[in-house]
């Protein structure tokens, strides 16, 4: 199409080399409705005359029922998407009509128009995916407050949690995920259609008309600008990574606490491989495939930094590498957030272990230093150095915080009068965990309010994310509705819906 200049086309290596129809191959349906938001507003303008708008119109509607039928093909010697369309309209409706559907437009205007429709769904689709986990967690959580497991610092127990407290604490921090994903949407969001190549152009466009057809919620009005920016898909790509580090972390804690060391959890069988030739193993892949996967995303977004960095503003070549890693980010990201939703609906938690680790590990002395201070007026500082002798003895002798006689001889040799029923109240894991009833700490209710306002937050942004999603339908149905009316065609039920 562009080979006027030219007195030799480029060899098969070259073509090997350049061409992005592989990769383009998930931007079809999208690129199409660009081109139809495009040539109805040339024609509402009268750039483009009826006879030929409808001609390109048609065809374009022709290319749509075959890309939902899936017998669109793109031919790798027409390079990207862009161009097979292109030719594709010509191959019908001729040169004279389809040569012009390309006015007032360029690749490098169109292939971010066709980019952040994508990237616009596929946020979407992620968000949902985050939203569902986010909420399985906070109902897993309201009724896993009674199950008493360690928590830990330095990996080292450090005071009880409950099962819920852990799971909601999980759901908080992907909660900020999801807003960073709505972040990185609204970035997405902007129309740099009619940039043109770079400059804008002479030509009487009306780029506000194309930004509503395509349900953008801004214009990006600087042509310069909008063909040269990357940052938003370094954006999406930065809050996929994110996103990764969150869910390893989660994934780190169900690898561990699934071993024979811990035997805290257990993952369902269907979640986990055998060995061929260990036959006792178990062994939580998807877990460990979901803390490897971030490697992936985090390379990822170096890559799309790297071939960006330097970049002189203008389209370069460079940039159409932006692509394959922002779809593997988004792909690995949506497969790890589904597959660790569906592996934690079958976790096993076993309740006992979790608050027998608690007493062997000494969880609760924080509980039997603060008891010496509010029953016996002990300075903290005091009943911190006592309790941490208690400690050493009781782990001498090979005792722990169950053992209330034991405990309460060591005190009494202390000149400390405490009963056994105290000091077995004061160590009670679940005790210590209904105890700590400040704003968002372990107690029931402080989970129970901390999981109301995650679950409220996340239904906030699940709305807005259902309303942006139902806007951007309704303006490709109108787009649609449009072209056929103008051709005189009958709706299609595929019209709002993406292949
Ligand atoms: N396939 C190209 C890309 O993905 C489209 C833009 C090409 N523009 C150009 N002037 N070569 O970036």
């Amino acid at each position: 199409l562009w080979s006027g200049r030219f007195t030799a086309g480029i060899t098969q290596d070259v073509l090997d080399y350049t061409h992005t129809t592989d990769v383009d191959e998930r931007l079809v349906g999208y690129d199409i409705w660009g081109c139809l938001a495009h040539n109805i507003m040339l024609r509402e303008q009268g750039i483009v005359q009826d006879e030929h708008a409808r001609s390109i119109i048609g065809a374009l509607l022709d290319l749509a029922d075959d890309e939902s039928r899936g017998t669109l093909k793109l031919d790798r010697e027409h390079e990207d998407v862009h161009l097979n369309l292109e030719s594709m309209v010509i191959t019908r409706v001729g040169a004279d009509a389809g040569g012009r559907m390309h006015t007032a437009r360029s690749r490098n205007d169109q292939v971010m128009t066709a980019t952040r429709l994508y990237l616009r769904d596929a946020i979407v689709e992620i968000a949902g995916e985050l939203a569902l986990f986010i909420q399985q967690l906070c109902e897993r959580a309201e009724h896993e407050v009674a199950v008493i497991i360690p928590g830990y610092t330095h990996s080292q127990p450090a005071q009880p949690i409950s099962l819920g407290f852990w799971l909601s604490a999980h759901a908080s921090a992907l909660l900020r995920d999801l807003r960073r994903l709505r972040d990185s949407y609204v970035v997405v969001d902007e129309s740099p259609l009619g940039a043109c190549a770079l400059a804008g152009t002479s030509f009487p466009i009306n780029r506000d008309s194309t930004r509503s057809y395509l349900g953008f919620a801004t214009c990006l009005q600087h042509a310069l600008d909008a063909t040269s920016a990357r940052d938003y898909l370094q954006q999406v790509v930065s809050a996929l990574a994110i996103l990764a580090t969150n869910l390893t972390r989660l994934a780190e804690e169900i690898v561990v606490w699934s071993s024979h060391e811990y035997a805290l959890l257990a993952v369902e069988d269907s979640f986990a491989t055998g060995s061929s030739i260990m036959p006792q193993k178990k062994n939580p892949v998807v877990a460990e495939l979901a803390r490897a996967r971030a490697g992936r995303v985090f390379g990822n977004l170096m890559q799309l930094l790297v071939i960006t960095k330097g970049v002189a503003l203008g389209y370069s070549c460079d940039l159409q590498e932006d692509k394959p890693m922002t779809w593997n980010s988004l792909d690995s990201i949506y497969s790890t957030i589904r597959l660790m939703r569906l592996q934690m609906a079958g976790i096993q938690v076993d309740a006992q272990r979790g608050v027998d680790l608690c007493y062997e590990n000494f969880s609760t002395a924080t509980d039997l230093t603060n008891y010496l201070v509010t029953a016996h007026e002990l300075p903290f500082r005091t009943s911190h150095r006592v309790v941490g002798e208690i400690v050493s003895a009781l782990t001498k002798q090979g005792f722990c915080l169950r053992e209330a006689d034991i405990v309460r001889r060591l005190l009494a040799e202390r000149d400390i009068d405490a009963s056994e029923a105290e000091i077995a109240h004061a160590v009670s894991p679940q005790r210590a965990v209904d105890r700590n009833t400040s704003v968002g700490g372990t107690s029931s209710d402080s989970v129970s309010a901390t999981l109301q306002a995650i679950l409220s937050a996340n239904e906030a942004l699940s709305q807005w994310f259902g309303s942006r999603e139902a806007e951007v339908k309704a303006a490709r149905q109108r787009t649609f509705k449009v072209a056929r009316d103008f051709v005189g065609r009958e709706p299609s039920v595929k019209d709002g819906v993406q292949a």
